[in-house]
C-alpha cells in the first residue's frame, strides 16, 4: 500500500516536498492546506492533487493521511506537528528550522513519541553529495584530525545558519559541541518570517572531537571570498563547485558519492528500514547550539551543554530591553509584499 500524503504551506519550499513525495513510487499526494486558498490551488494544480483546504485541522481530519509535510513558517512549526502527531501520522517531514526554541522542540518530540510518530527536519544539506562524501572522507582520516571550519551565511542563525551548524556537525560525524561563544547584536527591528532576528551574530563553536568551527552569520562581508572548507591536521576539504581535497599529494577533484534524497530515506525509514540523518532527536542539538549562542551573548560568556531547555534568549534579551532598536522600523527579511 502507498503512502498518503498531505501537504500543509504551499508557498515557494512546498514544490521541493511535492515533486519529492510526488515522485516516491511508494507515495501518493492526496491533499493540500494553505491558509490562502490561492496558493494551494496553485500547487494543487501544478501536481495533479485533488484535495485543497485552508484549514490545516481539516485536512488531518478528512484524510488521515500517514506523512504530513509542514511547509509553513517557523512560529507554526510545533501547532502544526503536535496537531498531526494526535491526528495518528506516521511520519512528519517539517521544514527547518524545526522550531523557535528548545521547549517547542521537546513539545513536539513527546507529541510524536506518545503517538508513535516519526518527525524529521527538512536539513537536506544532509544528503547533498559532497557533503555525504566529505563526512566519510573525514571519518576515514583523509584530512587527519579534522581542527577548523569556517562558515559565512545570511539571512539569521535559525535560518539559514541553521543549515550550516548542522552541516558542521553532519561533517564531523554527528559529533556533540563542548561549549560555544557567541555574540549578537539587534540594533535594528529584524524579523524573519515574522520571528524576531538578530542582526548578526558572530561565533565560536567548540565540539568534543577538540574541532572548532568559526561561525559569520550576517557579519558585514570580508573583502575576500573562499569556497567553504574544513581544515584538518593532514589536509583540507574544499567545498567548490565539486569537492576537492588538499594534501601532501597535491590538489584533486573527488569522485561524489551517491545519496538517496530525503524523501527516499524518510519513506524507508517509515517501513522501518534504515536511520533517518534528519530524525529530531538528533537534530535537537542543532537547535540547542543555536540557543545556546543566544544565551551565551545573554550571559556575556562561553554556554557548555547540555543547555538548560526554555524559551529562546534571543527573545529574553529583547523582552528584558538589552537589545536596544536604535534604528526604529519593522522589516522582515523573508516575508513576500
Ligand atoms: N530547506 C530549505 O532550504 C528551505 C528553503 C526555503 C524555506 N525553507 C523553510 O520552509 C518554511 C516555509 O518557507 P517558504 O519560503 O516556503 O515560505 P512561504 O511564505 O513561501 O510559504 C509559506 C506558506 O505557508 C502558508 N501558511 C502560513 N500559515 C499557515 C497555516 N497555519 N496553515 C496552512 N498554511 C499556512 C502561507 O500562506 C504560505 O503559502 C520555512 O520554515 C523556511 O525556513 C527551507
Amino acid at each position: 500500500m502507498p503512502f498518503t500524503v498531505g501537504f500543509i504551506g504551499c508557498g515557494g519550499i512546498s514544490a521541493r516536498h511535492l515533486r519529492g513525495f510526488g515522485e516516491h513510487p511508494d507515495c501518493r499526494l492526496v491533499a493540500v492546506a494553505d491558509v490562502r486558498r490561492e496558493n494551494a490551488a496553485s500547487r494543487a494544480a501544478e501536481f495533479g492533487v485533488d484535495h485543497i483546504y485552508t484549514d490545516y485541522r481539516e485536512l488531518l481530519e478528512r484524510h488521515a493521511p500517514d506523512i504530513v509535510s509542514i511547509n509553513t513558517w517557523t512560529g507554526t512549526h510545533a501547532e502544526i506537528t503536535v496537531a498531526a502527531a494526535r491526528a495518528g501520522v506516521k511520519g512528519i517531514l517539517c521544514e527547518k528550522p524545526i522550531a523557535r526554541d528548545l521547549a517547542e522542540v521537546d513539545a513536539m518530540l513527546a507529541a510524536c513519541d506518545a503517538a508513535g510518530t516519526r518527525l524529521a527536519v527538512g536539513h537536506h544539506a544532509r544528503f547533498e553529495p559532497r557533503n555525504v562524501t566529505a563526512r566519510r572522507l573525514i571519518a576515514e582520516g583523509a584530512i587527519g584530525r579534522p581542527l577548523l571550519l569556517h562558515n559565512r551565511t545570511e539571512g539569521g542563525l535559525l535560518n539559514n545558519s541553521s543549515h550550516a551548524i548542522d552541516r558542521m556537525r553532519y561533517l564531523l560525524g554527528d559529533v556533540e559541541a563542548a561549549w560555544v561563544l557567541g555574540n549578537v547584536a539587534r540594533s535594528t527591528d529584524r524579523y524573519e518570517r515574522g520571528e524576531p532576528c538578530e542582526d548578526c551574530c558572530g561565533a565560536i563553536l567548540a565540539f568534543r572531537n577538540g574541532a572548532r568551527a568559526v561561525l559569520e552569520s550576517d557579519l558585514p562581508r570580508a573583502d575576500w571570498d573562499a569556497p567553504y572548507q574544513v581544515y584538518g591536521a593532514g589536509g583540507n576539504l574544499c567545498f567548490a563547485d565539486a569537492l576537492e581535497l588538499l594534501d601532501a599529494q597535491g590538489r584533486r577533484t573527488l569522485d561524489l558519492d551517491p545519496s538517496p534524497t530525503q524523501h527516499q530515506e524518510f519513506v524507508a525509514w517509515l517501513r522501518g528500514e534504515c536511520e533517518m540523518r534528519t530524525d529530531v532527536h538528533g537534530n535537537r542539538h542543532t537547535v540547542e547550539i543555536e540557543m545556546a549562542l543566544y544565551e551565551s551573548a545573554r550571559r556575556g560568556g562561553a554556554v557548555q551543554f547540555p543547555l538548560e531547555p526554555g524559551p529562546s534568549p534571543l527573545v529574553q534579551m529583547i523582552e528584558e530591553g538589552r537589545l536596544v532598536v536604535t534604528t526604529p522600523g519593522r522589516y522582515d527579511i523573508r516575508a513576500k509584499p
